[in-house]
């Protein structure tokens, strides 16, 4: 495990989009794995200035994200398949065939999952997983208690993940979708490269927990301690433990 302390969000964001930025000169035809939240927006903002000025080229790579809620149709504004248009690929030259995310839509939960572990086989695994971290150590949808050893599944989820998700549909947590399609821990385990990115005082306590506490199913992103390559990227605050 590599830590890197970065002095703010700012800071966060632009040493994680250098790591992002490296993969894709190294290898331009690369398979990223992406992430939603509120903590990876910065990151995907500059790689869009970078891209702004001809320093990257997402022309060849194909993406893969973590997760999506079940139900909800891609064209609905808090879908993932939205937010990442919205913040990232509307705004480089990804080709939009090379973009796979878990359809919401196909009720058929081990339909979907299966599939959706197929795609990412088939495009040769993942290269560079980016994350988050949830309060309570959850990556992906992968909440406490989460086998390590699946794949993509349907989850339900739990009561402080759509309280924290509400603040996106009006504060009304009764339109939050209560399933989600996810990689699971294995999924990103077997990524090459993982990437997570992680702000904030609140996010201090998870972070010594996860990465300094035992590896144990009751804090999933615990695992990421036995990864070959595994960074963590995070501002002063959230590192101010550890
Ligand atoms: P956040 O979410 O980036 O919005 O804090 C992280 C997560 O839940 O994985």
């Amino acid at each position: 495990m590599k830590i890197i302390r970065a002095k703010d969000y700012y800071d966060m964001s632009r040493k994680a989009a250098n790591i992002i930025s490296a993969q894709v000169i190294m290898k331009p035809n690369c398979v990223l794995g992406l992430a939603t939240g509120g903590t990876p927006v910065g990151t995907y903002k500059q790689l869009i200035e970078w891209y702004n000025k001809d320093d990257i080229d997402f022309s060849e790579v194909t993406t893969v994200n973590l997760d999506e809620y079940r139900g909800l149709p891609r064209e609905n504004p808090q879908s993932y398949w939205s937010f990442m248009h919205d913040n990232f690929f509307n705004h480089v030259n990804i080709n939009p065939e090379h973009i796979h995310l878990p359809d919401g839509t196909n009720l058929d939960a081990a339909a979907e999952c299966k599939h959706y572990d197929e795609v990412i086989q088939s495009v040769g695994g993942i290269d560079l997983q980016l994350l988050g971290i949830g309060h309570d150590g959850h990556i992906g949808f992968n909440e406490p208690g989460a086998a390590f050893e699946l794949g993509t599944h349907c989850v339900n989820l739990t009561q402080e993940t759509i309280e924290a998700n509400k603040r996106f549909f009006d504060g009304d947590e009764s339109l939050v979708p209560k399933q989600a399609y996810t990689m699971g821990i294995k999924t990103i385990m077997q990524a090459r490269k993982v990437l997570m990115v992680v702000n904030g005082k609140g996010k201090a306590e998870i972070v010594k927990k996860a990465f300094f506490g035992p590896v144990t199913p009751e804090v999933p992103a615990s695992i990421l301690q036995m990864h070959p390559d595994f960074i963590l990227v995070g501002d002063a605050e959230a590192l101010s433990l550890i």
